[in-house]
């Protein structure tokens, strides 16, 4: 059974302990869904202030809705489309303070303010994207950009 813990230390500290809780949760499970549901429950239980936390995985030219948590969410964006199809296209990062801002931003959820989407790049190949959408403005900064790419870096160990 999953124990739930207290973060009760500095914001980095907290995802340091975050990962390390990924790497074990995951450790010895090689499914691929079975991982993406449980990483995004962790991150779900881990983070405040979000409304949808969730994996889009690329197919083709488009990426299609993976596990998540939250409200039912578009399924499939094409590359170079949306806050999602921008960080595949251009293989980064993309950290949105304020949704409405962005040009193309595809509404799922009407509660979302701002974005983050870390890309999940295999070798040379856009495998998908985490996506963490926030019911408030720039609820994403420069040290939740580090720590959720370090996130992916270590799922990537278990897809
Ligand atoms: N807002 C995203 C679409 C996915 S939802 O946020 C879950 C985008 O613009 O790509």
């Amino acid at each position: 059974m999953f124990e739930t813990i207290q973060y009760n230390g500095s914001k980095e500290e907290n995802y340091e302990l975050l990962i390390k809780q990924l790497d074990s949760l995951l450790e010895g499970e090689t499914d691929l869904t079975a991982n993406l549901a449980n990483a995004s429950s962790l991150l779900n239980q881990f983070l405040d202030q979000v409304n949808w936390v969730g994996f889009y995985l690329m197919k083709k030219s488009e990426v299609i809705l993976g596990p998540f948590q939250g409200l039912p969410a578009c399924v499939r964006i094409p590359d170079g489309k949306g806050v999602c199809g921008t960080a595949t296209a251009e293989k980064q990062t993309m950290l949105v303070d304020d949704v409405h801002q962005f040009p193309g931003h595809i509404a799922c959820d009407a509660q979302s303010q701002s974005e983050i989407v870390v890309p999940i790049i295999m070798g040379e190949q856009v495998f998908g994207v985490l996506d963490i959408d926030s019911p408030i403005k720039s609820r994403f900064d420069d040290t939740d950009q580090k720590y959720l790419e370090e996130f992916v870096e270590t799922l990537k160990k278990h897809i």
